[in-house]
């Protein structure tokens, strides 16, 4: 069944507009968030849910074909306690895949971070998915959390057929709370870890597009032979070609 009806969860936040942008002309958005997003979004529908509550998600997912999953704990998040991580972005995440059973949806594009898995000190770079990871103190609740939320994923992908693409955003430039690129003294390349919204945005659209691929996990993350997270096989797999990759930054080699 073609996809022509997507839910947005998370659509008042910073990367949902650019997500929104990117994809209204091609699909009816339906918009949902604990907030109503600011501005003018024209032909989509807003449904305020708190994605801690199953049946506001439920209700929200009715008639979809695909969700696009950005809520999570971002701006404002240090000295946030455990629970609430476990709360918003766990039992959250478990609350959509759940929904999206429960009403039929054929896709989740859940939007994870290049956070869920830190590279171990000696994987082999730029990282691969599957590559040997470790988490560390900083951020823990952050990084745990994207990681169970991929495991929610894979679950409900494997127990009930819905297709499953985890999109993993490198950090976000312009975002409000992360400084763009500037090259750093000591350069120890691959170290380039941005990625610009309208990017995400054209991988998001990928991972909707694709009829072929029904379960996995991509980088999102510019262009470039210094990135220290690998973008090629998103490209490879869904046609996921960044095009704002920083050219005036010299780029090192892989
Ligand atoms: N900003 C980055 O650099 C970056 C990097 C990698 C991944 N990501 C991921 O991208 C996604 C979007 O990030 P963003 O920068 O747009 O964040 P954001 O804070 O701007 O947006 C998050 C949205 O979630 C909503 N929300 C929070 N709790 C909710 C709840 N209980 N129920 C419903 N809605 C709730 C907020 O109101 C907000 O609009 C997140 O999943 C984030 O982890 C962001």
């Amino acid at each position: 069944m073609p996809i022509e009806k997507i839910l947005i969860t998370g659509a008042s936040g910073y990367l949902a507009r650019f997500i929104i942008d990117r994809l209204q002309d091609a699909y009816q958005l339906t918009l949902t968030d604990i907030v109503a997003p600011e501005g003018s979004f024209p032909n989509t529908t807003f449904i305020k849910a708190d994605v801690t509550n199953p049946s506001e998600v439920e209700a929200a997912c009715a008639g979809q074909d695909a969700v696009v999953h950005l809520v999570a704990l971002v701006r404002g998040r240090s000295g946030k306690p455990a629970s609430l991580f476990a709360d918003v972005m766990v039992k959250g995440t478990w609350n959509v895949a759940e929904a999206c059973v429960q009403q039929g949806v054929q896709k989740l594009v859940n939007i994870s971070s290049i956070s869920a898995c830190h590279p171990a000190p000696d994987a082999k770079l730029p990282y691969h998915v599957d590559d040997d990871f470790v988490f560390g103190p900083g951020d823990l609740y952050y990084s745990l959390s994207k990681y169970l939320g991929e495991q929610i994923g894979a679950a409900y992908h494997q127990a009930h057929g819905l297709d499953v693409i985890h999109v993993r955003p490198g950090v976000i430039a312009g975002d409000g709370q992360n400084p763009g690129p500037t090259v750093p003294d000591v350069v120890t390349a691959p170290w380039f870890v941005y990625v610009d919204p309208r990017d995400v945005a054209q991988c998001v659209a990928c991972a909707i597009e694709t009829e072929t691929v029904k379960y996995g996990a991509y980088n999102a993350v510019a262009g470039r032979a210094d990135s220290r997270f690998a973008w090629h096989p998103g490209k490879e797999a869904l046609g996921y070609s960044p095009e704002h990759n920083w050219p005036e930054i010299p780029d090192g080699e892989e």
